[in-house]
């Protein structure tokens, strides 16, 4: 899990530094699923169990925000996306 920003600010370009802070953004939202799940497939108490894969959950909803906002502003992100995900459908 990242404490810190992982990215030097000075070679970012000020435009594109918004869409930096969302790709690290998920990438900590996804480290922080594997996280909750790997505690929840650890532990024998099944309340916490539960608890621990609620907010793996939650994660994934963090996930999605992240993801929708970072479409919104990168189209090529939106395209690739998309057209990947209309491949899959066949
Ligand atoms: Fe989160």
């Amino acid at each position: 899990m990242f404490s810190e920003v992982p990215i030097d600010v000075e070679k970012i370009n000020p435009e594109d530094l918004d869409k930096e802070m969302m790709r690290i953004a998920i990438m900590a939202e996804f480290d922080a699923i594997n996280m909750y799940e790997q505690m929840a497939n650890l532990t024998d108490d099944n309340d916490l169990k539960t608890i621990l894969l609620d907010i793996a959950r939650e994660e994934k909803i963090h996930v999605a925000m992240f993801d929708t906002v970072l479409m919104e502003v990168d189209n090529e992100y939106l395209k690739v996306m998309a057209d990947y995900s209309l491949a899959r459908k066949g």
